[in-house]
């Protein structure tokens, strides 16, 4: 069923790179949707000039400035509906929202995590996974429910961790990652093919039979 392109409101605070990796998807033909409005909790966030770029309506709404974390949600919250949005996108957005915004919007918010989940929650996940030792890191594409990065998840990439690797060598192999899964999982999401089943989400009309290649590191040569 040839479905409509999916309302998005886009939270950011910083670089907005994963908001780019969105805004490309759907100028190429990829991604059937809307993005209706980006908003920043912070004012000097680069999304917000990458959003403008592209003729996309922004609302700096600074957390700052309210006395509790659910009057920003509810300021959040009014100016989402005002634009329509169907699907909340957390795009290095680096707020946790209450249960005003949560109970808005059931299973209709996801984040993008630098690690993967349930490994390594919060915001140093490149860096704890260096510093534990892992060989395998990767990032989490998760509907969002209470507590700090766990919510179901809907999609997951691995890459490895390489000899000489530093955090930002590490984020910058991650964030790659995290470009192609986020806009997958919104696709996914406006195909109607995402059903949540109490802590796991199960992707309708997965191509049977079909998996990706193990990634063992270091390789077995
Ligand atoms: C990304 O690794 C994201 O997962 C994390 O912040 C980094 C920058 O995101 N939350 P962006 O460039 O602002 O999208």
């Amino acid at each position: 069923m040839d479905r409509p392109p999916v309302k998005l409101g886009v939270m950011i605070s910083g670089s907005g790179t994963n908001l780019q990796a969105i805004i490309d998807a759907i100028l190429r033909g990829d991604l059937k949707a809307e993005i209706r409005l980006v908003i920043s909790n912070r004012a000097d966030a680069q999304g917000l000039e990458r959003a403008r770029r592209h003729g996309i309506q922004t609302q700096v709404i600074e957390h700052r400035k309210f006395p509790t974390r659910e009057d920003f949600d509810r300021a959040v919250l009014a100016t989402l509906n005002q634009r329509s949005v169907e699907l909340v996108i957390c795009a290095g957005f680096m707020r946790l929202f209450s249960a005003v915004m949560l109970d808005a919007f059931p299973g209709r918010i996801m984040n993008i995590h630098p690690g993967l989940s349930p490994a390594f929650p919060g915001i140093h996940a490149q860096r704890d996974a260096l510093e534990l030792g892992v060989k395998i890191a990767g990032c989490t594409v998760f509907f969002v429910t209470a507590g700090v990065d766990v919510g179901p998840i809907i999609l997951q990439a691995a890459v490895p961790v390489l000899p000489g690797d530093d955090e930002s060598r590490l984020a910058a192999r991650i964030l790659q990652q995290e470009h192609r899964i986020l806009p997958h999982a919104i696709r996914l999401f406006q195909q109607g093919r995402l059903e949540i089943e109490g802590r796991r989400v199960i992707v309708k009309g997965e191509p049977g039979g079909t998996h990706p290649p193990p990634l063992i590191n270091p390789p077995i040569d």
